[in-house]
């Protein structure tokens, strides 16, 4: 499975990677994890995308291509959250695949209107223990995780607010990109996450595909 999970800020890729690369067996590459591992572990590279990503900015291409590119040299079937983001970043995509031979099964466009979308990132929690994301009301953390539960800083409003703009200014635009490839799939994303999943696996391939 090479697929790429668009989808505006709080659509739920993040979510559904994760609970798809856990059905599939497919690697999830979350560029947005990969930025707040990088300035986690205060590496120059860290504080070169620090200020993009607490302002909600998107980090320069040329940075974000080389940090998604290693990635993907190092997995055969994966499911990419948060890239690419732009025409260059997806032209970029294009060329890296056909440098190793590989090609796109997909893009699932996950949709949500925006009012859905800044409450869902308002609750929105991370496990510090198992990186895992929840939800304080719609997906509450099982017993067995204990936190510690963190608020991402870039979930504060000014910066959902920016990232929404950006989305629908820069990413957005990628639908058309991909359906003009034959590769979109559209799933609702404002169902219930269970369903959300089996919708995108429905379309995009199943269990024993893996
Ligand atoms: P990134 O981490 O990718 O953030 P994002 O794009 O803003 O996306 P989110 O993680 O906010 O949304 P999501 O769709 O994954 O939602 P989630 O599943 O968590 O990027 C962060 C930053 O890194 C960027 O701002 C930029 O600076 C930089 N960056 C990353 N990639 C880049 C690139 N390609 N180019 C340049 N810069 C880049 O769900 C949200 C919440 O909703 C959760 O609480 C979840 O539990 C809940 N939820 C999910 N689905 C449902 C549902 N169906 N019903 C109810 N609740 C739900």
């Amino acid at each position: 499975m090479r697929v790429i999970l668009l989808g505006p800020q709080g659509a739920g890729k993040g979510t559904q990677a994760q609970r798809l690369a856990d059905r599939v067996g497919a690697t999830h590459i979350s560029t947005g994890d990969i930025v707040r591992a990088e300035i986690k572990s205060g590496s120059e590279l860290g504080k070169k995308v620090q200020d993009y990503n607490d302002r909600g900015e998107l980090v320069p291409d040329e940075v974000i291509v080389e940090m998604a590119k290693s990635y993907l040299d190092d997995a055969d079937s994966w499911l990419l959250d948060g890239f690419p983001r732009n025409e260059a970043q997806a032209e970029a995509l294009e060329e890296a695949l056909d440098e190793i031979g590989e090609k796109l099964d997909a893009v699932v466009a996950l949709e949500a209107p925006d009012d859905a979308l800044v409450e869902r990132l308002s609750g929105r929690r991370q496990s510090q223990a198992t990186g895992k994301i929840y939800h304080v009301e719609y997906d509450p953390p099982p017993e067995d995780d204990e936190g510690p539960f963190i608020q991402r800083k870039d979930d504060a409003e000014d910066a959902i607010r920016r990232r929404l703009e950006i989305y629908h200014d820069q990413t957005e635009p990628l639908k058309d990109y991909y359906a003009d490839r034959g590769l979109l799939i559209t799933v609702d994303a404002e169902q219930e996450i269970p369903k959300v999943t089996e919708d995108i696996l429905g379309t995009v391939g199943r269990e024993d595909d893996a």
